[in-house]
Protein backbone atom coordinates (compact mmCIF):
# COMPACT_ATOMS: atom_id res chain seq x y z
CA UNK A 1 0.00 0.00 0.00
CA UNK A 2 1.54 3.39 -0.85
CA UNK A 3 1.74 5.64 1.95
CA UNK A 4 -0.85 8.08 0.36
CA UNK A 5 -3.33 5.40 0.01
CA UNK A 6 -2.55 4.21 3.53
CA UNK A 7 -3.11 7.95 5.25
CA UNK A 8 -7.01 8.11 3.26
CA UNK A 9 -7.37 4.56 5.08
CA UNK A 10 -6.23 6.08 8.58
CA UNK A 11 -8.12 9.35 8.29
CA UNK A 12 -11.22 7.51 7.36
CA UNK A 13 -11.18 5.45 10.45
CA UNK A 14 -10.31 8.28 12.44
CA UNK A 15 -13.80 10.11 11.03
CA UNK A 16 -15.69 6.52 11.78
CA UNK A 17 -14.59 5.97 15.40
CA UNK A 18 -15.30 10.32 15.56
CA UNK A 19 -18.54 10.18 14.32
CA UNK A 20 -19.32 6.86 16.20
CA UNK A 21 -18.20 8.61 19.40
CA UNK A 22 -20.81 11.59 18.97
CA UNK A 23 -23.31 9.50 18.22
CA UNK A 24 -22.97 7.78 21.54
CA UNK A 25 -23.09 11.17 23.39
CA UNK A 26 -26.22 12.42 21.24
CA UNK A 27 -28.08 9.56 22.30
CA UNK A 28 -26.84 9.49 26.04
CA UNK A 29 -27.97 11.92 28.74
CA UNK A 30 -26.59 14.89 29.45
CA UNK A 31 -22.26 13.97 30.78
CA UNK A 32 -22.46 14.73 34.74
CA UNK A 33 -21.99 17.95 35.91
CA UNK A 34 -18.63 18.53 37.79
CA UNK A 35 -19.49 22.00 39.17
CA UNK A 36 -22.80 21.13 40.93
CA UNK A 37 -20.83 17.54 41.99
CA UNK A 38 -18.33 19.72 44.01
CA UNK A 39 -21.55 22.24 45.20
CA UNK A 40 -24.20 20.06 45.80
CA UNK A 41 -22.83 16.06 45.89
CA UNK A 42 -19.34 16.12 47.77
CA UNK A 43 -21.23 18.47 50.59
CA UNK A 44 -23.36 15.26 51.85
CA UNK A 45 -20.62 12.96 51.48
CA UNK A 46 -18.91 14.94 54.65
CA UNK A 47 -22.14 15.57 56.66
CA UNK A 48 -22.94 13.81 60.03
CA UNK A 49 -26.71 13.36 59.69
CA UNK A 50 -27.90 12.09 63.26
CA UNK A 51 -27.37 8.82 64.23
CA UNK A 52 -25.18 8.31 61.06
CA UNK A 53 -21.75 8.10 60.55
CA UNK A 54 -20.90 10.17 57.08
CA UNK A 55 -19.56 8.53 53.90
CA UNK A 56 -16.41 10.19 54.23
CA UNK A 57 -15.82 8.23 57.63
CA UNK A 58 -15.75 4.48 55.41
CA UNK A 59 -15.14 5.74 52.38
CA UNK A 60 -12.01 7.34 52.39
CA UNK A 61 -10.62 4.58 54.27
CA UNK A 62 -12.16 1.17 52.62
CA UNK A 63 -11.45 0.07 49.33
CA UNK A 64 -14.64 0.00 48.14
CA UNK A 65 -15.44 1.58 44.49
CA UNK A 66 -16.84 4.28 46.31
CA UNK A 67 -13.40 5.97 47.31
CA UNK A 68 -13.20 9.22 48.31
CA UNK A 69 -10.19 11.16 48.90
CA UNK A 70 -8.59 11.82 52.31
CA UNK A 71 -9.15 15.70 53.71
CA UNK A 72 -5.80 17.59 53.85
CA UNK A 73 -4.95 18.23 57.49
CA UNK A 74 -6.61 20.77 58.85
CA UNK A 75 -9.09 21.03 55.64
CA UNK A 76 -12.67 20.86 55.79
CA UNK A 77 -13.42 20.81 52.09
CA UNK A 78 -11.41 19.19 49.26
CA UNK A 79 -9.13 20.80 46.71
CA UNK A 80 -9.48 20.43 43.26
CA UNK A 81 -7.50 18.02 42.43
CA UNK A 82 -9.16 15.69 44.87
CA UNK A 83 -12.41 16.74 44.14
CA UNK A 84 -11.69 15.51 40.90
CA UNK A 85 -10.86 12.39 41.57
CA UNK A 86 -13.88 12.05 43.92
CA UNK A 87 -15.73 12.94 40.72
CA UNK A 88 -14.29 10.10 38.41
CA UNK A 89 -14.76 7.95 41.62
CA UNK A 90 -18.40 8.66 42.53
CA UNK A 91 -19.14 8.59 38.10
CA UNK A 92 -18.12 5.04 37.88
CA UNK A 93 -21.20 4.57 40.53
CA UNK A 94 -23.74 6.26 38.21
CA UNK A 95 -25.38 3.85 35.43
CA UNK A 96 -25.79 6.77 32.46
CA UNK A 97 -28.60 4.14 30.94
CA UNK A 98 -30.28 3.53 33.84
CA UNK A 99 -29.73 6.70 36.00
CA UNK A 100 -32.38 5.19 38.71
CA UNK A 101 -30.62 2.12 38.97
CA UNK A 102 -27.38 3.79 40.25
CA UNK A 103 -25.27 1.98 43.05
CA UNK A 104 -25.00 5.48 44.33
CA UNK A 105 -28.31 5.79 44.70
CA UNK A 106 -29.72 2.39 45.56
CA UNK A 107 -26.94 0.76 47.47
CA UNK A 108 -27.00 3.25 50.48
CA UNK A 109 -31.00 3.31 50.60
CA UNK A 110 -32.98 1.30 52.67
CA UNK A 111 -34.71 -1.47 51.47
CA UNK A 112 -38.31 -0.91 51.90
CA UNK A 113 -37.68 2.08 50.40
CA UNK A 114 -36.23 0.50 46.95
CA UNK A 115 -32.87 0.08 48.09
CA UNK A 116 -30.07 -2.86 48.20
CA UNK A 117 -30.25 -5.35 51.14
CA UNK A 118 -27.39 -4.93 52.17
CA UNK A 119 -24.84 -1.81 52.56
CA UNK A 120 -21.84 -2.14 55.36
CA UNK A 121 -22.65 1.48 55.91
CA UNK A 122 -26.31 0.98 56.99
CA UNK A 123 -29.19 2.33 56.09
CA UNK A 124 -28.05 5.85 54.96
CA UNK A 125 -31.53 7.33 53.68
CA UNK A 126 -34.54 5.94 54.98
CA UNK A 127 -36.58 6.96 51.74
CA UNK A 128 -36.09 8.44 48.52
CA UNK A 129 -37.67 11.73 50.52
CA UNK A 130 -34.66 12.93 51.90
CA UNK A 131 -33.28 15.71 50.83
CA UNK A 132 -29.96 14.38 50.62
CA UNK A 133 -30.86 11.54 48.34
CA UNK A 134 -32.81 13.66 46.01
CA UNK A 135 -29.49 16.05 45.51
CA UNK A 136 -27.51 12.69 44.80
CA UNK A 137 -30.37 11.46 42.22
CA UNK A 138 -30.83 14.87 40.63
CA UNK A 139 -27.17 14.58 39.74
CA UNK A 140 -27.43 11.46 38.58
CA UNK A 141 -29.99 12.61 36.20
CA UNK A 142 -32.10 10.18 38.12
CA UNK A 143 -35.15 12.91 39.05
CA UNK A 144 -35.91 16.67 37.77
C1 LIG B 1 -19.84 2.53 58.44
C2 LIG B 1 -19.15 2.60 57.18
C3 LIG B 1 -19.86 3.17 55.96
C4 LIG B 1 -20.58 4.34 55.86
C5 LIG B 1 -20.86 5.36 56.92
C6 LIG B 1 -21.03 4.41 54.49
N1 LIG B 1 -20.62 3.30 53.78
FE1 LIG B 1 -21.00 2.88 51.83
N2 LIG B 1 -20.03 1.11 51.99
C7 LIG B 1 -19.30 0.69 53.09
C8 LIG B 1 -18.63 -0.57 52.77
C9 LIG B 1 -17.73 -1.36 53.73
C10 LIG B 1 -18.97 -0.90 51.44
C11 LIG B 1 -18.56 -2.11 50.60
C12 LIG B 1 -19.31 -3.34 51.07
C13 LIG B 1 -20.78 -3.19 50.87
O1 LIG B 1 -21.23 -3.21 49.72
O2 LIG B 1 -21.50 -3.02 51.84
C14 LIG B 1 -19.84 0.19 50.98
C15 LIG B 1 -20.37 0.25 49.71
C16 LIG B 1 -21.03 1.36 49.18
C17 LIG B 1 -21.47 1.49 47.83
C18 LIG B 1 -21.33 0.46 46.73
C19 LIG B 1 -20.10 0.75 45.93
C20 LIG B 1 -19.12 -0.29 46.06
O3 LIG B 1 -18.02 0.07 46.48
O4 LIG B 1 -19.40 -1.44 45.74
C21 LIG B 1 -22.06 2.70 47.70
C22 LIG B 1 -22.66 3.32 46.45
C23 LIG B 1 -22.01 3.32 49.00
N3 LIG B 1 -21.39 2.49 49.89
C24 LIG B 1 -22.52 4.58 49.26
C25 LIG B 1 -22.47 5.20 50.50
C26 LIG B 1 -22.99 6.53 50.75
C27 LIG B 1 -23.60 7.44 49.69
C28 LIG B 1 -22.79 6.78 52.07
C29 LIG B 1 -23.17 8.04 52.85
C30 LIG B 1 -24.48 8.61 52.61
C31 LIG B 1 -22.14 5.61 52.65
N4 LIG B 1 -21.97 4.66 51.66
C32 LIG B 1 -21.78 5.47 53.97
C33 LIG B 1 -19.25 1.32 54.32
C34 LIG B 1 -19.88 2.53 54.64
Amino acid sequence: MSLRVLSVVVAAGVALTAASVSQVKSQGKPPLDFESFKSRVEPIFLEKPQGHVRCYTCHSENNSAFHLERLPDGANFWNDEQSRKNFQSVSGLVATGDPAGSRLLIHPLAPEAGGDLFHSGGRQFESKNDPDWKALAQWAGAEK
